[in-house]
């Protein structure tokens, strides 16, 4: 069939709205119609570089580029057909993505750490997850790839079994998409992964479409202070509508006071989620986690960046953590659905999350938004 996709053919380039042709579901596989793609920022790294494997690393991976290539790795959609032994799905059901699979068998899915799930290798470059061959051509015959083997900025799209997750029928699609990736990661940050508890002090330093569900989960979780960090005021603005108690405009900023609130112990709990997470950014995190607490890095650094200032004096003595994080740690095929649950009874915040609805060909529009700060989410909706 033919379709149209958002494509990014190299670093430093803007998508470009394309025709391309898909070819039917294999073994394991399922075409989706996606109806809402969530635009964020991990996207974004595609274009600037970040997230571009290294020359060295892409041999390793057996792939000469990773471009052309599909973004999108948040959205929910509708399946149209599915393959020769898929049996979690069926037509018109609908979905939500997964931007790690979950095979259900591997180490690490067998025992509840679906978001390390062995299928999410690769997730970058190459072809589907089920045989490595490719079924989405561009300018003819040329393959092109799925970022997270998803490709949500392509109207169409087949995709493994193990990327999707059957939701209810009745949940708007837009909120469905918003979960997949950004509720998930923000809100599991706070609440699974720094396990935040009643009474904690959680400082979250970025408030985009991950932090602003990393303050409702912290809210959620019981925080006494929830203090979110941001240097634009139309963030700050949208975290004290979402749970925030106090904000800041900047970590600096945020030091004499928390230092005051806290009476000197500062945060129990600082989860980082800039749009890009620079290592000097580390060192001012690490000074406003108190003694006993906890770092979560949930932004994603450059790819190849090794640096990061640590006070390593004080991480061991005032036995502090770090921990990083890939989708919050939470296991998107039981935490999907809680999440939507949580919707459905009114105790978490999705309508709100969004700034500003898309088409596929202003998706440049969108992205440019996003860098301005002016979306706290924004969506393609097909
Ligand atoms: N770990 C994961 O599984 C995972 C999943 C999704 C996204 N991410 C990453 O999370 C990060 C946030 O994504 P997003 O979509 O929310 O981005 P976004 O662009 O919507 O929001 C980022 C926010 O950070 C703010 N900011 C930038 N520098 C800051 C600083 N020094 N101090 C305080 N605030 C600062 C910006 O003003 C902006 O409001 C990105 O790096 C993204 O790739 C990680
Ligand atoms: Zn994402
Ligand atoms: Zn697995």
């Amino acid at each position: 069939m033919k379709t149209r996709a958002a494509v990014l053919w190299g670093t430093d380039q803007q998508w470009q709205v394309e025709e391309i042709t898909i070819d039917p579901p294999r073994v394991g596989e399922v075409l989706v119609e996606w109806k809402v793609a969530g635009m964020c920022h991990s996207d974004e790294h595609m274009v600037t570089g970040d997230m571009v494997p290294p020359d060295e690393a892409l041999a390793m991976m057996g792939i000469e580029s990773i471009f052309p290539l599909i973004g999108g790795h948040e959205g929910a959609g509708v399946v149209l057909e599915v393959g020769p032994g898929v049996t979690s799905v069926k037509p018109g059901d609908h979905v939500s993505a997964s931007f790690v699979p979950s095979c259900g068998r591997c180490r690490y899915c067998s025992t509840g750490r679906q978001n390390l799930c062995d299928n999410g290798r690769g997730t970058l470059g190459g072809g589907m997850i089920t045989d490595g061959t490719h079924r989405h051509f561009v300018k003819g015959d040329q393959p092109v790839g799925l970022l997270a083997k998803l490709g949500t900025f392509s109207n169409h799209a087949v995709v493994s079994e193990n990327s999707l997750i059957k939701v209810d029928d009745d949940l708007p699609l837009e909120c469905v998409a918003l979960v997949s990736c950004g509720v998930a990661t923000g809100w599991g940050s706070a609440a699974n992964r720094a396990a935040v508890g009643p009474g904690d002090t959680v400082i979250v330093v970025g408030i985009g479409g991950i932090g602003i569900n990393a303050v409702q989960g912290a809210k959620m979780a019981g925080a006494k202070h929830v203090i979110a960090i941001d240097p634009l005021e139309f963030k700050r603005e949208k975290a004290m509508e979402f749970g925030a108690t106090h904000t800041f405009s900047s970590m600096e900023e945020a030091i004499a006071p928390v230092t005051e609130l806290t009476w000197g112990q500062m945060a129990d709990k600082v989860i980082m989620t800039p749009g890009v997470l620079y290592g000097d950014l580390m060192e001012l995190g690490l000074g406003l986690t108190g003694k006993g607490g906890t770092c979560v890095v949930t932004a994603i650094a450059p790819m190849t960046q090794n640096q990061a200032a640590v006070n390593l004096f004080q991480l061991a003595m005032w036995n502090k953590e770090i921990k990083g994080t890939i989708f919050g740690s939470l296991n998107p095929r039981a935490d999907i659905p809680r999440l939507l649950g949580m919707y459905r009874e009114g105790t978490l915040m999705l309508d709100e999350l969004i700034t500003q609805r898309y088409s596929l060909d202003d998706i440049n529009v969108g992205y440019q938004a996003m860098r301005d700060g002016e979306n706290l989410r924004g969506v393609i909706v097909y």
